[in-house]
């Protein structure tokens, strides 16, 4: 059985704990797309550990991590991730780094900052260079992982780019990143990669034939997808199910199942439209609860009611079978709480319960709220479904009426051990 975990919100809904679940019954867990954006937090024998570009399945011996071709890969970072993940007493082994990842060059890094400083609607990204990497993929001037092993092949790439950057990032007043700089470091990092570089395609669809278990590890949310989500205000990839086989190579009839997931209510980090954001006190409240500061950039994440109206949206372009529900716990105090049934247009006050990830239609609607007794109970240690408080379940149940599929999986806590499996 193979399965992707992929975020039916705008990131962070919790991948990192869900699969960090779910790796033992896998032997594969690969990347398809996204970058060092990601932030994916695990626990490990009681030890917090965040990955950027490592697979979650890192932490298992026995499992074979990748990192397919649809990621975009800052060679020096990852090298970076691989000996602090290592200096922790974690074995970077049976690693595998697609020859195909584009790669992410520094000039990159730098266009990221100007580009965001000089928008007056900014994007809020990571500032990690990961928009202006796929940019080059798109526009078929990319260098790739296999570029690192032979320094003419690299230079001849990277030149061109360096040389037509470098005059933008002048006009900017930005810190112009000269090719000569980085190269030798970049061979230095390449070296290292080598032994962890292949043909992930073939490697990929050979365990595929061999009948292993492959689990997908997404990265970002459905609503930052480029192409279906609140676009501009997005990442530069395809979290979404598509980005599957694209990322990896693999075909369509590889994945058997997609579980989605979703916090027991909303965050978003950087700009955009957000139809059930709070503020004020309840705000800083959950806030400070759900622990809502970015795992990449320590920015305080924005937060929010549970959206039906975005679920049904992300489930339904996703083809999700399964959701895996995170965060219950945090509601643990609240007396109320809401969730998001419908939008009402704030001018005609006509209802819809139809998504559409512009931002002029996401502006011009006000959330429909519906209001659900809370548990007033910490339910962090509970490990079975009917030791639930009623009011949780009643929670539960009423969002699975409303999504039709259910919350297979209920995590009440950061550690695996805290997931209540129906
Ligand atoms: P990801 O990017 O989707 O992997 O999510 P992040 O790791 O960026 O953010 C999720 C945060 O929520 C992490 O700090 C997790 O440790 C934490 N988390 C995950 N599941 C739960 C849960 O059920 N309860 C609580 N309290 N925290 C959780
Ligand atoms: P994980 O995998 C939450 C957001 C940024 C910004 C937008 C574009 O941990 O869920 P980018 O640097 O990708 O060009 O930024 O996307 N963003 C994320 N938000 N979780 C993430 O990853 C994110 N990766 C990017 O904040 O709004
Ligand atoms: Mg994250």
């Amino acid at each position: 059985m193979n399965a992707v975990v992929l975020g039916l919100q705008w990131g962070d809904e919790g991948k990192g704990k869900a699969i960090d679940y779910l790796a033992p019954h896998f032997d594969v867990v690969v990347r398809y797309q996204g970058g060092h954006n990601a932030g994916h937090t695990i626990f490990h024998e009681g030890k917090r550990y965040v990955l950027h570009l490592l697979p979650s399945g890192i932490f298992s011996p026995h499992t074979v991590s990748v990192i397919g071709n649809g990621v975009v890969v800052n060679p020096v970072q990852l090298v970076k991730e691989i000996e602090e993940i290592e200096s922790q007493g974690i074995p970077v082994q049976n690693l595998e780094l697609s020859i195909f990842c584009p790669l992410i060059l520094p000039v990159h890094e730098q266009l990221d900052i100007i580009f965001e400083e000089s928008r007056t609607i900014k994007i809020g990204t990571t500032r990690r260079g990961i928009g202006p990497a796929y940019e080059d993929l798109t526009g078929r001037r990319a260098v790739f992982v296999a570029d690192l092993f032979d320094k003419d092949r690299f230079y001849k790439k990277a030149k061109p780019l360096d040389d037509y950057y470098n005059q933008r990032i002048r006009a900017h007043g930005g810190e112009e990143i000269s090719l000569d700089s980085y190269i030798d470091s970049y061979m230095e990092v390449g070296k290292i990669l080598k032994k962890f570089s292949r043909n992930t395609v073939y490697s990929l669809n050979n365990y595929f034939r061999q009948g292993k278990h492959i689990l997908f590890e997404g990265a970002q949310g459905t609503l930052l997808d480029i192409n279906l989500g609140t676009y501009p205000f997005v990442t530069s990839s395809n979290p979404t199910v598509g980005g599957v086989c694209t990322g990896t190579g693999l075909p369509h009839k590889a994945l058997n199942k997609v579980i989605g997931i979703s916090k027991a209510y909303t965050t978003r980090v950087g700009e955009g439209p957000f139809p059930s954001e709070l503020s004020g006190e309840t705000a800083d409240f959950l806030r400070k609860q759900g622990n809502e500061y970015g795992a990449t950039t320590g920015r305080p994440r924005r937060v929010g009611w549970l959206d039906l109206v975005v679920l049904n949206y992300t489930i339904m372009v996703n083809g999700v079978d399964e959701i895996f529900f995170t965060k219950m716990d945090v509601l643990d105090l609240f007396d109320e709480i809401n969730v998001v049934t419908a939008y009402k247009h704030q001018i005609t006050g006509e209802t819809t319960t139809e998504f559409n990830p512009t931002v002029e239609y996401l502006n011009s609607m006000q959330p429909v709220l519906q209001t659900i007794k809370g548990w007033k109970k910490n339910i962090g240690q509970i490990q079975l479904f009917h030791n639930l408080p009623t009011e949780a379940k009643n929670y539960i149940r009423f969002v699975e009426d409303f999504i039709g599929i259910p919350l297979h999986y209920i995590s009440v806590g950061t550690d695996q051990k805290q997931t209540i499996e129906r």
